[in-house]
């Protein structure tokens, strides 16, 4: 017998035989979590309608199962923008993995390479991102936000392409932090010894006692920094974050290779609709010319199955993995990964899809104005 592969990690935990679904992980990290760190996890922005809008809009996606299909041949793996996928699925930038578990990025990235899928590594990870990058059996990609200092952030891309890092998210829709009413509330701190490692040294954002017309928004990034930013790397370069059809021409306008349709998982701007009701949409408006990536709200398996029949290439889950992390560590998030795996698996077969290429809008049953299907 193979003799075990060594991990950094300190111990494997064991999965409770209960759990059957990603929502399963959720009470089990919100029992394991301490009460702050679960509202800087669960929270949204404000009231949170758009949170929980974006779990509550698949519930009103009805799929129509096909019979007798050959699946024979088939399989979920895809190419995207160079990086080779086993799934149609990648664990979406979340900060600070060391608030969840003590392993944090690296658990992360052991789990996303057990199943080669990207894991994408926040700007704000709690772990140095070449020890990660030197770690890794895996696809990382990098997430990046541009920074009020211009040229901390070229330093950010540059140490992202040197350790390996096969693509950058750029995530534009958060220039300001949302009002996060619930972290507020419990009075959330950011425990000592964790912190954002990749951006010591950073000059500090001017104070936003005013936002418009104060100091911070006056040096929050335009497209003429996205166009800057274009120029200064030959990776693959995303926009995370988009949510109208404008932006998503302006951002392909700009040479940038995928959009992530994205409300930052409702933490930003509350009221946003969901994102599952806005791909459609961006997708005409992409017209083809690049991959589409959607966020938010993904929990199952047939979430997935919508997301692609309605013309995204391939989705992000954040929360998800965080629950699973913070139950069972390397294991928790593989397991997570898992379960959506399978689950799409199932769905895929019971609509006569082989494989990802199989998957069409014909798939979604139009409910009323649930689905107004072109
Ligand atoms: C995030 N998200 C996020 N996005 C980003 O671009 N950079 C970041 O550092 C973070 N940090 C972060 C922390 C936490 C705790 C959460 C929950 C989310 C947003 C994330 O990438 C993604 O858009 C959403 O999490 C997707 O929604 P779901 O899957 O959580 O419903």
């Amino acid at each position: 017998m193979a003799a075990p592969v060594p991990t950094p990690l300190a111990k494997l935990e064991r999965i409770p035989p209960h759990i059957a679904s990603v929502a399963d992980y959720e009470e089990l990290a919100r029992q394991r979590l301490e009460p702050g760190i679960w509202a800087y996890l669960a929270g949204g922005a404000a009231d949170e309608r758009t949170l929980a809008d974006n779990v509550a809009a698949f519930a009103r996606y009805r799929l129509r199962s096909r019979v007798l299909a050959d699946l024979s041949h088939g399989g979920t793996g895809l190419t995207l923008l160079g990086t080779r996928l086993s799934l149609p699925l990648l664990l979406a930038p979340v900060a600070f993995h060391k608030l969840f578990h003590p392993d944090g990025e690296a658990a992360t990235a052991l789990a996303a390479a057990a199943h080669a899928i990207p894991f994408v590594v926040s700007t704000q990870a709690s772990t140095d991102l070449h020890s990660l990058a030197r770690q890794a059996q895996g696809p990382l990609w990098f997430q990046l936000y541009i920074q009020h200092d211009r040229d901390f952030t070229l330093k950010l891309v540059r140490q992202a392409e040197a350790a390996g890092y096969a693509a950058l998210v750029l995530t534009l829709d958060a220039p300001v932090n949302g009002l996060r009413n619930r972290e507020q509330r419990t009075g959330f701190v950011m425990p000592p010894g964790i912190e954002a490692v990749n951006l010591r040294g950073m000059a500090p954002a001017p104070a936003a006692t005013t936002l418009l017309g104060g100091p911070l928004l006056a040096t929050a990034p335009t497209w003429q920094d996205l166009a800057w930013l274009r120029a200064q790397t030959r990776l693959p370069l995303l926009a995370k974050g988009i949510m109208h059809p404008d932006d998503a021409r302006q951002a392909l306008d700009h040479g940038i290779d995928g959009i992530v349709v994205s409300n930052h998982g409702g933490r930003i701007l509350d009221g946003q609709p969901a994102t599952i009701d806005v791909l459609a949409e961006i997708v005409a408006a992409v017209g083809g010319r690049a991959p589409v990536l959607l966020d938010g709200g993904i929990r199952r398996g047939t979430d997935i199955l919508v997301a692609l029949a309605l013309g995204a290439t391939a989705v992000l889950v954040g929360r998800p993995f965080a629950w699973g992390l913070a139950a069972a560590g390397a294991l928790g998030v593989s397991h997570v990964i898992q379960l959506l795996r399978s689950e799409l698996e199932l769905a895929m077969a019971l609509t006569g899809c082989a494989d990802l290429a199989a998957i069409s809008r014909s798939l979604l049953w139009n409910e009323g104005n649930a689905v107004k299907i072109a």
